[in-house]
């Protein structure tokens, strides 16, 4: 077969994934109509015009709008399900998928709302779908850390629904050691945590070495910067510490797709994962991904096959559950 059959038909876990970012124009469309919200676009040309994206910033001043669409638990439902299908298309046997709560609680959803409706829809992707779908909470670094901890409050109702905790949006001048004490609380309660770490300029290895040194997070996501820094190279490898890259989308946000990054961690045996992170917005889904590094950097099958074995091992499934993928 193809790289590319080969790719789709690989088994897989995707570890970073954005639900909000899996927002489709046509779906936008339904919800709006559903709800009597009045778009500025009129055609899915209009929308996709505006995915014109320099860096991080230009990509979240159109994916946070974009999301007044979501009110109601089955609108969160219906993007999530949309999500777990074209997953299983693309592989993917496990998912580990972030949510922002505070994007929707902030303009007035209820937390509710947005966690029973992904829930469901997790719930189903498991009996319908034969798909494992965990959540990963996701605070936003640009909100205070006391509003990330009323977060975290408002979810321990929803303890058992809940994988693990996160961190994303905007990371300039909004370090992993602001939310220090969160995290630390995060951990106490037996959550699995996790930290975008993605800023790209100087100052990206002291986020780094934060997330390992000080935070003690369980995973990275993104993180490719560490090459810069052989030592922080070594103690990831050495503690099987996880990083979820995306090429797809690092060839949005960032100048180009660090290829030669991932590459690097790879053949260096640190356990990088390949990952779609806003799959509607950054032209591709996980298995799109795996294709345009290969593309990009020559890898062959045995190497995407490594990638996927990652992705188990640096999944967050029990030792028994992760053993029947590897
Ligand atoms: N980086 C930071 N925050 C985000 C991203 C991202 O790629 N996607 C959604 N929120
Ligand atoms: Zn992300």
């Amino acid at each position: 077969v193809d790289l590319t059959t080969f790719a789709y038909g690989l088994p897989k876990a995707e570890l970073h994934l954005h639900l909000e970012g899996t927002l489709e124009p046509e779906l936008r469309f339904a919800l709006a109509a559903r709800n009597g919200i009045e778009l500025a676009e009129k055609t899915v040309e209009e929308i996709t015009a505006t995915y014109d994206f320099t860096d991080l910033t230009s990509f979240l001043a159109v994916y946070y709008p974009a999301m007044n669409v979501l009110q109601t638990a089955e609108d969160f439902h219906d993007l999530a399900w949309a999500y777990l299908e074209r997953a299983r298309e693309n592989g993917v046997v496990h998912v580990e998928m972030f949510f922002d709560p505070q994007a929707h609680t902030s303009r007035g959803v209820p937390f509710a709302n947005v966690v029973t409706g992904y829930r469901r829809a997790a719930v189903r992707a498991q009996d319908e779908l034969g798909v494992s779908a965990e959540l990963i909470l996701c605070f936003l670094r640009d909100f205070s850390a006391e509003h990330a901890m009323s977060t975290l409050m408002e979810a321990l109702p929803y303890r058992a629904w809940i994988t693990g905790i996160g961190l994303d949006s905007d990371e300039r001048d909004n370090p992993p050691a602001k939310f220090a004490a969160v995290f630390a609380r995060a951990k106490a309660e037996g959550f699995f945590t996790t930290m975008h770490c993605d800023i790209d300029q100087k100052g990206s290895i002291e986020h780094i070495r934060q997330v390992l040194e000080e935070i003690g997070v369980d995973r990275v996501d993104h993180g490719t910067n560490i090459v810069e820094d052989p030592a922080l190279v070594a103690a990831a490898k050495e503690r099987g510490l996880g990083f979820t890259t995306c090429p797809l989308s690092n060839s949005f946000v960032s100048e180009e797709m660090k290829s030669d990054e991932i590459v690097r961690l790879l053949r260096a045996g640190v356990r990088v994962t390949i990952n779609s992170d806003d799959p509607a917005y950054f032209g591709g889904y996980v298995a799109d991904n795996y294709v345009a590094l290969a593309e990009r950097a020559g890898l062959d099958a045995g190497d995407l096959a490594r990638l996927a074995v990652n992705s188990f091992e640096a999944s967050w499934l029990t030792p028994a559950r992760r053993a029947a993928y590897i």
